[in-house]
């Protein structure tokens, strides 16, 4: 393919050398002569591993070349990536004025050039930006036929760039609807295997990706903090943990849904906090995460509460499945919650018997839901019946057996990301999704 790339930076100098690599012309364009002027000599105008060949043997084969003249680049060129820079403005807000003027060039050029064009967005931007860019730029192109724009959010990290390249971390295409690309251009060029959702969801996986890295480092540091105030050592007990890849490093605990809850969580970073709190030791992180617990449950009964209707089922009440645990639990809080507000509530857990809870399981509910008893319900099918609104927080149900009892006018909330309760005919809502 001929592809122009805007903005000769890390990534646009990266993914010209690896494009040509592919064996694809590319046209670099930049308003910076000296940048376009290191293109035409084969030379990287970044320091970055391997590029400088890479982008060497692409002009000695005539297939690099480099501009400032972007109507140039785009009559030259099928497919433009735009790679220009989005840097933080003083109040820490984004800064797409780069993007916007070369959006607007590519848009004039294509008008200009007539034939049918596909435009890339790869600068990191904030959800919503590319369709207020296509929006204010390209909406009549796009209409007429002649353009097809896609967000691909690019992953390398300096310094290992053009390996990153060649073998990518994530591929990830945003089209208009999340629907797959109406073209190749964009899967041929940056990932086959990509996965495809639409621009917004694209955008934020970008961001979901950087802020889960900076989370992590912030993390790896307070516990390193902590460790170092007890005379541990910070790294060896950060590689002991980075060793489970059940729990730890994987995909469990990773999925938006119920807050956390049970014996342990709540009641240990709690520990760990106010330990670090009394020796005076400013773990800012750690110490915030009970309260995004407290402002998840909150959003769950703002959700419950704000449907039009007092008569709520609960699916689930232990703190997760297959367990009878109720201490911590969230939806020991939220039934808690709706019964000080007078909601009409039945219950349904299948680990749930009141004859056999014991100990501090039984304290528990003898001091938040001393009726707990009455609300309990034989089967799942009773309190879909009894009610208007169901919360599923476990997948504790047979969907099957429910089906029949499903009515058109009860609406579900879907705590759990259990996709398979969109099927029945009820209203379905899921909490994140
Ligand atoms: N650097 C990274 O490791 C990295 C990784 C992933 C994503 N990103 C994102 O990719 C984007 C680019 O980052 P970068 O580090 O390559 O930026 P950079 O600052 O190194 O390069 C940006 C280039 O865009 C050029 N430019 C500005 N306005 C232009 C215009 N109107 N026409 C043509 N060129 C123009 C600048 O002259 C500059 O050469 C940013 O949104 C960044 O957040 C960067």
């Amino acid at each position: 393919m001929n592809v122009s790339i805007f903005g000769l930076g890390y990534v646009g100098a990266v993914t010209a050398g690896c494009l040509t690599e592919r064996g694809h012309r590319v046209i670099g364009a930049d308003v910076q002569q000296g940048k376009v002027d290191a293109f035409n000599a084969g030379i990287s105008p970044i320091v970055e591993p391997l590029l400088n060949e890479l982008l060497a043997d692409a002009r000695t084969k005539g297939m690099l070349s480099a501009t400032t003249d972007s109507a140039a680049a785009v009559r030259d060129s099928d497919v433009s990536i735009v790679c220009v820079g989005t840097p933080s403005l003083e109040s820490g807000r984004l800064n797409l004025d780069y993007v916007r003027k070369v959006s607007e060039q590519i848009s004039a050029a294509i008008v200009a050039k007539g034939a049918p064009h596909v435009v890339i967005f790869r600068s990191t931007m904030l959800p919503g930006s590319t369709r207020i860019l296509v929006r204010d730029f390209l909406e009549a192109q796009i209409k007429a036929g002649q353009v097809r724009v896609y967000y691909c959010p690019e992953f390398l990290r300096e310094g290992t760039a053009v390996k990153d390249f060649r073998d990518p971390s994530l591929c990830v295409v945003g089209t208009h609807g999340g629907a797959p690309p109406e073209s190749r251009e964009a899967l041929e060029l940056l990932g086959e295997k990509a996965e495809i959702l639409a621009w917004e969801g694209a955008e934020l996986i970008k961001y979901s990706c950087n802020y889960f890295h900076a989370l992590k480092v912030g993390f790896a540091n307070e516990i390193g903090r902590l460790a170092k105030f007890l005379e541990v050592d910070g790294a060896r007990v950060m590689d002991v943990v980075c060793r489970d890849e059940k729990l730890n490093i994987s995909r469990y605990y990773l999925k938006p849904g119920n807050p956390f809850g049970g014996s342990c969580l709540p009641k240990d970073v709690s520990a760990l906090s106010s330990l670090a709190r009394m020796e005076g030791i400013k773990l800012p992180l750690l110490d915030n995460v009970l309260d995004t617990n407290s402002a998840h449950l909150d959003l769950l009964i703002k959700l419950i509460t704000s449907k039009d209707t007092r008569k709520v089922g609960l699916l689930g009440l232990a703190f997760k499945a297959d367990t009878d645990d109720l201490r911590g639990s969230p939806m020991v809080a939220v039934a808690e919650t709706l019964l000080g507000r007078g909601y009409q509530l039945s219950v349904y857990d299948p680990s749930l018997n009141m004859s056999r809870l014991i100990g501090a399981n039984e304290a528990e509910i003898q001091r938040r839901m001393p009726h707990l008893a009455s609300l309990l319900r034989e089967t799942a099918e009773e309190v879909v019946r009894d009610c208007d609104l169901i919360i599923v927080s476990q997948k504790c149900v047979d969907l099957a057996a429910l089906r029949s009892v499903v009515r058109p006018g009860q609406s579900v909330i879907d705590v759990n990301g259990w996709r398979e309760l969109e099927t029945l005919v009820w209203a379905y809502e899921g909490l994140c999704w």
